[in-house]
């Protein structure tokens, strides 16, 4: 029951909520910059970064689902109105006005390490305070690092292969 979960951590309750609704904006932009960014996305290795981003929006939207069901579960709302999305969030969404695949790559990974850093902030706000919390952002951190590391790896690969041209 709700009054429970708001008991256990009503010293941190706004705090906590505030974030929560911080981050599930986030998740909604990144969600969306991925989603788009394979529509418009053009470029050497087309298909195999898509077919990532593709994953990757799918998981945030997945985030941007646990992160409404704790905020519920705290006695809050999540954002109710997408207009707020880009005020609530902390990370910038960029649209792909550029569709050069490693320019939205770069887009995507200065989201990813925002996104890092974020539930980096969750884990040390709930680290002690509010256990369920805890878990969860510890969870999608380690996700949004991978992400990272994956859209790191797309951009090695182009770098190395302007490098490693034919003679
Ligand atoms: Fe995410
Ligand atoms: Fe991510």
């Amino acid at each position: 029951m709700a009054q429970t979960a708001q008991y256990i951590v009503q010293d941190n309750l706004v705090k906590i909520v505030d974030m929560l609704n911080q981050l599930f904006a986030e998740e909604w932009l990144a969600y969306y910059q991925y989603w788009v960014g394979a529509k418009v996305a053009a470029g050497p290795m087309r298909s195999e970064i898509i077919k990532e981003f593709e994953e990757h929006a799918e998981e945030e939207l997945k985030h941007a689902n646990w992160l409404a069901d704790r905020i519920i579960q705290l006695g809050g709302t999540p954002v109710l109105n997408p207009e707020e999305w880009n005020s609530k969030a902390k990370c910038r969404y960029e649209a792909p006005t550029d569709p050069c695949i490693f320019k939205v790559l770069q887009q995507n990974l200065t989201a990813e390490r925002c996104a890092v850093s974020h539930y980096q902030q969750l884990c040390e706000l709930c680290h002690g305070v509010d256990f369920v919390t805890f878990r969860l952002s510890e969870k999608i951190l380690k996700e949004e690092v991978e992400h990272e590391q994956e859209i790191e790896d797309f951009i090695h690969d182009m770098e190395m292969s302007l490098k490693c041209g034919p003679e």
